[in-house]
């Protein structure tokens, strides 16, 4: 079921239920992350390997030290800055987070989403959310309720419908085991923003569980391919790649660049002003509506390498691998 019924998303939270959440960045697929059965659901519904650990998610940073976490100077300084919001921090666990979380790793990865909702939720409750995105593992992640409920609806006994998701990618992951804090995965804020408030850190993204790109992947998650349409995406020039499809039947995903090349109908710009937070914001949805059109390809062009276009480039990136 779908609605914005607070009382009905703490009930099923706390018998150890699935419930879809809104965040700022994308739907989330909740569960008491305190209850190591409600949270094994989590991986059978997503089809996730049991490797691959999950988020937490509380509303404010004192009850993460309630829960015996360390939070390391340098989270500080940044959780004064952006949380709530886009931004996951990697730390050292502590005993009361089930295994099964941290799929047997010494670290939690932990996030204050910004959404009115969920906030309020996460105040009522008194165990924090495991939540990884709400999609079959290997989609494309969900940013309103209706994509949530078109795949998993039938599964889950509630969605909280907080509309649509205002950063529209997944948050930044942030380590902060190793001396030096590390970026594990590019997302709602950019490298920039972060070195302006700590300082250089190291730019690695594709560290974490399911977003490790490698050419020689020690288990399936960590594939390179993620985030994927089921229509064949190129994620290169457009121009380079229309003699080598039927230009009736081949989509467009730009920036702002209109390519008269293929029909309207199939051409999506993501924002005309140029501006990377609306494509951003626009990137995922649009993704999904093209996957239900009738073409062949989907031509996606390279965003500018720099703020939210790194994480936009790298989910493009994934999305076409083969
Ligand atoms: O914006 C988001 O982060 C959304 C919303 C729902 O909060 N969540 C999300 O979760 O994107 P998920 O599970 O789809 O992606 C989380 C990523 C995975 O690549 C996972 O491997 C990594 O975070 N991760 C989780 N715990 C980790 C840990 N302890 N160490 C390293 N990576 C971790
Ligand atoms: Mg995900």
């Amino acid at each position: 079921m779908v609605g914005a019924n607070i009382q009905a998303a703490i009930s099923h939270l706390q018998q150890g239920h699935l419930v879809a959440i809104p965040t700022e960045t994308v739907y989330g697929l909740a569960a008491n992350a305190f209850n190591p059965e409600a949270v094994a659901q989590i991986f059978a519904v997503k089809n996730r390997p049991a490797f691959n650990p999950l988020i937490i998610h509380t509303n404010n940073l004192s009850r993460l030290q309630e829960w015996g976490l360390n939070l390391p100077e340098k989270m500080l300084q940044l959780a004064a800055h952006f949380s709530p919001g886009p931004l996951t921090y990697v730390i050292p666990k502590s005993d009361v987070i089930p295994d099964i979380v941290t799929a047997g790793t010494q670290a939690v990865a932990v996030r204050i989403p910004n959404h009115p909702l969920t906030l309020d939720l996460l105040s009522k409750l008194d165990f924090p959310l495991a939540a990884p995105s709400a999609n079959p593992s290997g989609y494309v992640s969900p940013t309103t309720a209706q994509h949530v409920n078109q795949q998993l609806g039938h599964v889950i006994p509630y969605i909280l419908d907080g509309g649509a998701c205002e950063v529209g990618l997944e948050s930044t992951i942030i380590s902060f085991l190793d001396h030096t804090p590390t970026l594990l995965r590019h997302g709602g804020v950019t490298l920039e923003q972060i070195e302006q408030v700590i300082g250089k850190i190291i730019d690695k993204p594709g560290q974490s569980g399911d977003d490790i790109l490698t050419d020689n992947p020690v288990a399936p998650g960590q594939l390179a391919k993620h985030y994927a349409t089921k229509h064949l995406l190129i994620h290169d020039d457009p121009a380079l790649h229309f003699n080598k499809f039927n230009p009736l039947k081949t989509a467009v995903i730009s920036f702002k660049t209109i390519y008269t090349q293929v029909p309207p109908q199939f051409q999506f710009i993501l924002s005309s002003k140029g501006n990377l937070a609306e494509a951003a914001q626009k990137l995922f949805a649009v993704m999904r509506l093209v996957d239900t059109m009738e073409v062949d390809v989907i031509l996606a062009e390279k965003f500018p390498d720099e703020g939210l276009g790194k994480a936009i480039n790298d989910r493009l990136k994934r999305a076409s691998v083969i």
